[in-house]
């Protein structure tokens, strides 16, 4: 038969076998130039795990197809304090025997969570890393600067500082310190007792764009070996900067590290977070998140990070949320109360230092079982994809009906 008739018998844009043969010789000899001649609907790498309109959003495969022999999806995950924190305590108890400082073989002395959905990566979402730390005293980790965003939230009720371009927080529990990209910091426990706090680092969304660096060679002034940073600033120099908000100083800059639009408030308080929760409680707040406050950059009110956005909600005893499902990755920690959270089909009864990964656009909601409050930290990636326009929120109503949620 000849080529041409053969041709006209065929769907248009169907190659035959033999054309498509023909195609994947060519593709043989091609390769060694790394490029690939098309023989194949040029589906995504990654299965859909659903979609706007259809499924269950339960983070099923919806659709077969040619994708990735590894492909990766972050699943709902619960980590309990119950079952972490002893590990810490195993840890700080083997630094204590150890004959040469623990972090001095291990870089940290740390948990790091990992998702089951992501193949034992050290990463709890696509973006985000998650490490949970302990210090025991007279630690000290040294000044080291690298391009990841990244805080620590503090679990203790006191001991440990980190130190950011000088302005030395001392910790104590609740608080949230912020180390923006490009700003030297080092870490430290000289209290009398361990200290533990939550890692949050946007490290593998640097890693992918292939720009995850660290620099340990911290400059130290002339004639000294050190390897921490002196106090430049006594603990609260940023609240009395910028804590009040509605107000900037007009003295000083506001540029930290070596990023754009990066957070000047480095420590803010857990005393304070509680009370602005507290002085809200009487308000109707959200029906999807309670009442929820963002941390903002006090000088240009955007999230703390371009790619990573902080917030806390007070959750009132009794008071159960709506569904609500984000195009954003969320990391939940427990601060105080007790309660659960359903994702999906899944149902997370949580308690104090409890921490959960709640993936993105899976439908969840919370409720406060407890007698009293429960108060929620929350880190997300929602700052990236408002970022690269692709932030979107929908709530589920009583009857089902779904809204679309403003950004
Ligand atoms: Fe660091």
């Amino acid at each position: 038969m000849a080529a041409s008739a053969k041709a006209a018998t065929h769907k248009p844009g169907v190659a035959s076998t033999d054309t498509r043969a023909l195609l994947e010789e060519l593709n043989g000899e091609a390769a060694k130039f790394n490029f690939w001649l098309r023989t194949e609907l040029n589906t995504p790498s990654q299965r859909a795990w659903f979609t706007d309109t259809a499924g269950t959003g339960g983070g099923n495969l919806l659709k077969a197809g040619r994708v990735s022999a590894n492909q990766l999806k972050a699943l709902p995950c619960h980590w309990a304090w119950k079952d972490y924190g002893p590990y810490l305590e195993k840890i700080a108890k083997i630094a204590a025997d150890a004959t040469v400082p623990l972090y001095e073989l291990t870089d940290r002395q740390s948990i790091l969570l990992t998702n089951p959905g992501l193949g034992g990566r050290l990463q709890i979402t696509s973006t985000m890393r998650t490490a949970i730390s302990v210090y025991i005293p007279t630690d000290k980790a040294p000044a080291h600067i690298h391009s990841a965003n990244a805080s620590r939230t503090i679990l203790t009720d006191t001991g440990g500082y980190t130190n950011v371009e000088g302005e030395r927080c001392e910790c104590r529990r609740g608080d949230i310190i912020w180390t923006p990209n490009g700003t030297w910091h080092d870490h430290g426990n000289e209290s009398e007792t361990p200290v533990m706090w939550i890692d949050m680092l946007d490290w593998p969304l640097l890693e992918y764009l292939d720009a995850a660096w660290v620099d340990m060679d911290y400059p130290a002034a002339s004639g000294s070996n050190d390897t921490v940073q002196a106090a430049a600033h006594s603990d609260g120099y940023s609240t009395r900067l910028y804590g009040k908000g509605g107000m900037k100083p007009r003295f000083v800059s506001h540029q930290r590290g070596w990023g754009h639009s990066m957070t000047p408030m480095i420590h803010f308080r857990g005393e304070d977070i509680r009370a602005s929760l507290d002085a809200l409680r009487g308000e109707a707040g959200d029906p999807y998140e309670g009442i929820a406050m963002q941390f903002v950059n006090p000088v240009t009110g955007t999230s703390i990070y371009p790619t990573m956005d902080y917030g806390a909600q007070l959750l009132r005893p009794g008071e159960a949320t709506k569904q609500k499902r984000e195009t954003s990755n969320t990391f939940v920690i427990v601060m105080d109360g007790e309660g659960y959270t359903e994702v999906v089909d899944k149902r997370f009864t949580w308690k104090k230092n409890d921490v959960m990964v709640l993936p993105n656009f899976l439908w969840r909601r919370h409720v406060n079982t407890g007698k009293a409050d429960a108060v929620l930290y929350t880190v997300s990636d929602a700052a990236l994809m408002r970022s690269i326009g692709q932030y979107r929120a929908q709530g589920r109503q009583d009857d089902g009906t779904v809204v679309q949620l403003g950004v």
